[in-house]
């Protein structure tokens, strides 16, 4: 089917698995351990209740939302996962423009398949970059130094993956690591337009921004995990962040705290956002959903550091409870995958624009013209008015 008919992101994961090897889709979808963090990503949404007003006046709506003091046209972006470039080929780079063309920042990965250089160059982005603090500490400084001269607003450092988490879908289906086991490879032999897509033109995709890290020829995302993941650094602690303070002084945001008390610290040391996170339920299995802190953390930070969030926004109602409940944005992970492996760029974009009509219908369902008009009022449920 085409992917322009989804008439929702679950209809995109539809297609999306349709097209994609199981190895491919099982990585994008997989949660750690059994799962719980990634169901209540989902589920947690259905616990926040509203009570909409009504006889508002609703005939014009803005989506607009001011991250750092520049508009961004709708209240959501595109965040940072790595290997796009084996859903599709210049994954990275569909993405990024889809998000340029929607007018909102877009989240380049630190194990993306796609240079930062590049990503910069797309006509009217708003590019920040990802990184994680790998041992090699040498590779972060000389990448910081690669997104000043780039100019680039904002550095996002993850600090959810000083050990990785367990996601047994990956193992199962490689029986060394990236070395995919006879099941899969038969499953690959029955998707060739998908080869001829990924693997045909140029080989296996290589890490773009990894480049000081991997030895010469040893940077394609087969040869390169044991790698990285020996890079993981499981002695990170708050003086890193105080380094890359020191050495960044554009604007510096914190991807994957939950706990209130973190929010706390990121505000001593001047960090300018976080992103509330659980990885998409991908590293702590038990972990809460980012929403359910966020009302705390939105106390404690009283408007001074942006606080985003992130984790199972797949419906635009998903998006105005965060915004209720105190968010300056979301981050989209999987929504934007699936668009993407759907229907390469355009598939993207639709993606995207199934978030902004749900939001825009959302939005006047719920008697409000702006995002600003998103208030604490608007939730019924006691549980989260007590929050
Ligand atoms: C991720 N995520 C992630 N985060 C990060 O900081 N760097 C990365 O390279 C990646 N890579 C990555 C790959 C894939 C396939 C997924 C699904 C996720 C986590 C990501 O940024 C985000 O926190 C979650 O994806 C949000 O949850 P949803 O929107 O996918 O439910």
């Amino acid at each position: 089917r085409d992917f322009r008919r989804a008439q929702n992101i679950e209809e995109l994961r539809e297609m999306a698995r349709r097209r994609l090897p199981n190895f491919s889709f099982e990585y994008v979808e997989g949660g750690a351990d059994d799962e719980f963090t990634l169901k209540r990503n989902r589920s947690i949404f259905e616990s926040v209740t509203l009570q909409p007003r009504t006889l508002r006046d609703v005939g014009q709506r803005s989506l607009e939302r001011s991250f750092f003091g520049r508009t961004a046209q709708l209240p959501f972006m595109i965040g940072p996962t790595g290997f796009n470039g084996l859903l599709t080929r210049d994954g990275d780079l569909h993405l990024a423009r889809a998000a340029a063309d929607a007018g909102i920042p877009f989240v380049l990965s630190n194990a993306s398949t796609t240079s930062i250089e590049d990503i910069a160059a797309v006509d009217g982005i708003r590019a920040w970059m990802q990184i994680y603090l790998y041992r090699t500490r040498d590779h972060v400084a000389k990448l910081v130094e690669r997104v000043k001269r780039l100019n680039l607003e904002a550095i996002v450092v993850t600090t959810d993956s000083a050990i990785f988490g367990n996601r047994e879908w990956d193992k199962r289906n490689y029986v060394r690591p990236l070395q995919l086991d006879l099941r899969n490879r038969l499953d690959v032999l029955c998707h060739p337009e998908w080869i001829w897509d990924v693997l045909v033109p140029n080989g296996v995709p290589r890490f773009r921004n990894l480049g000081d890290l991997l030895p010469p020829g040893k940077d394609s995302v087969k040869g390169a995990a044991s790698a990285l993941a020996a890079e993981l650094d499981p002695t990170l602690s708050w003086d890193d962040i105080a380094w890359l303070r020191d050495i960044w002084h554009g604007k510096l945001i914190v991807k994957g705290m939950i706990h209130p008390d973190d929010a706390r610290l990121a505000l001593q040391y001047g960090v300018d956002g976080v992103v509330l996170s659980n990885h998409g339920g991908r590293q702590l299995d038990g972990a809460v959903s980012a929403l359910e802190t966020l009302p705390e953390v939105a106390r404690i930070n009283q408007g001074r550091m942006q606080i985003f969030l992130d984790g199972g926004f797949r419906r635009g109602s998903d998006i105005a409870k965060a915004l209720l409940l105190g968010a300056s944005g979301v981050l989209i992970g999987r929504a934007g995958l699936y668009g993407l492996a759907a229907g390469k760029g355009p598939g993207a974009a639709h993606a995207i624009g199934i978030l902004r009509t749900e939001l825009d219908r959302t939005l006047g369902l719920l008697g409000c013209s702006s995002l600003e008009e998103l208030t604490y009022d608007l939730i019924h449920s006691a549980h989260w008015r007590a929050l």
